[in-house]
């Protein structure tokens, strides 16, 4: 008798979890997951974009010693695949982010938790097997932001993520349609006790901006202050535009992940993957440059390391694993993924993550 967690057995690939999940997830937290900003133009972008690069196989390279593994702001990896943050993964499993963390470990891939999850921080680090980094956005009360990054410390997290790109909600009609209603902010685990009256989810009655609201989003100092406040490395996720990431690297960040939140934020943004070039090049090897948005395959990853991302990170595919089934799910999919990149390395030539460049890209002509 099949249980909870087995595989279906047809599944081959990363894409294939995605219509089970939808069958078995109830049909607002599919929205939620799935679902993108507006039009969701970037959402399909960043998968379209992906799909446009094509790759040069190269023959007979002498491969023999080679690996996946990289260092990353002090913590040793076996391959550059990472968990993406994201929130309320007991839509998902009953163990929420407990459960996500056991797949992560199997796969021996890095997890970032989210400031939105089911689960305290403290009880995550507690049952971690592999490096953790903790993804913070900022609240609207900076002595407990200042607090919550505190207890990341405490609880060995390893890197600070600050989520710069969602000052305010993106206009997610799909969930709005779904009827999808998030908690209020003080309902997550690791935000009791905040006193906020906002929500997680779009709500158009809180959709006019230019009153009370904006007065206290986080701005350039507010990350000069986490500078100052914190010894972790600290990342900044959410960053599309190359003059942004000259304004972090002025502050000291040690890191960058060029995202747009997988296209939930602001819609027809370009693509992640368009948008990484030219913040590489504007980091010029300062700091590491990270990528995520619309990683399906293998050969995705090596697209992204190729245009000089350092690793990258995988959002919704972890959570349809999760969805089908639990930790096992969560392991497949990043083990598929990792699988893909190795045979892909190979057919492209290449003989360590170092090795990927530029010339793995074909160029016409
Ligand atoms: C997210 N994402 C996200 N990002 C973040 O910094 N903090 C968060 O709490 C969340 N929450 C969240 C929930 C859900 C359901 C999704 C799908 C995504 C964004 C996430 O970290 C990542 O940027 C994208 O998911 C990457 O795109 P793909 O891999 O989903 O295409």
């Amino acid at each position: 008798m099949a249980t909870r967690y087995d595989i279906p057995s047809h599944i081959a690939s990363v894409t294939d979890y995605e219509p089970i999940a939808r069958e078995r997830l109830p049909a607002d937290a599919f929205a939620y997951i799935s679902g993108a900003a507006a039009d969701e133009l970037t959402l399909a972008r960043n998968r379209t974009a992906f799909d446009a690069l094509a790759l040069k196989s190269r023959v007979l390279a002498d491969l023999r010693g080679g690996g996946t593994a990289l260092s990353l702001f002090g913590c040793d990896f076996v391959h550059p695949i990472l968990v993406a943050p994201s929130g309320r993964h007991r839509l998902c499993d009953p163990h929420g982010e407990l459960a996500t963390l056991v797949g992560a470990g199997g796969a021996k891939a890095g997890m970032v938790v989210s400031t939105e999850a089911d689960i305290r921080l403290e009880e995550l680090a507690a049952a971690a097997t592999a490096p953790l980094w903790f993804q913070l956005y900022v609240q609207h009360d900076r002595a407990y932001t200042l607090d919550v990054v505190r207890r990341a410390e405490q609880a060995g997290y390893r890197a600070l993520v600050v989520t710069v790109d969602a000052p305010v909600h993106g206009l997610r009609n799909r969930e709005l349609r779904a009827g999808y209603r998030g908690p209020k902010l003080s309902e997550f685990a690791n935000l009791a006790g905040l006193h906020t009256t906002h929500f997680a989810h779009a709500d158009l009655g809180e959709s006019l901006m230019f009153g009370g609201y904006l007065e206290a989003v986080p701005v350039w100092e507010d990350i000069a202050r986490l500078r100052r406040a914190t010894k972790l490395p600290l990342i900044l996720k959410g960053i599309m535009a190359p003059e942004d990431a000259q304004r972090a690297l002025e502050l000291g960040v040690d890191g960058i992940i060029v995202s747009n939140h997988g296209g939930r934020v602001l819609d027809s943004q370009p693509a992640s993957i368009e948008a990484l070039p030219a913040v590489v090049r504007e980091v010029a090897g300062r700091v590491p440059v990270l990528m995520d948005g619309g990683i399906r395959r293998g050969t995705d990853v090596l697209k992204a390391l190729a245009l000089g991302a350092a690793a990258v990170l995988v959002g919704r595919p972890v959570l349809y694993g999760l969805a089908v089934a639990g930790p096992a799910g969560v392991a497949h999919v990043l083990h598929l993924l990792r699988c893909e990149l190795e045979i892909a390395m190979v057919l492209t030539g290449c003989r360590t993550l170092s090795d990927i460049g530029p010339q793995v890209l074909w160029q016409p002509g």
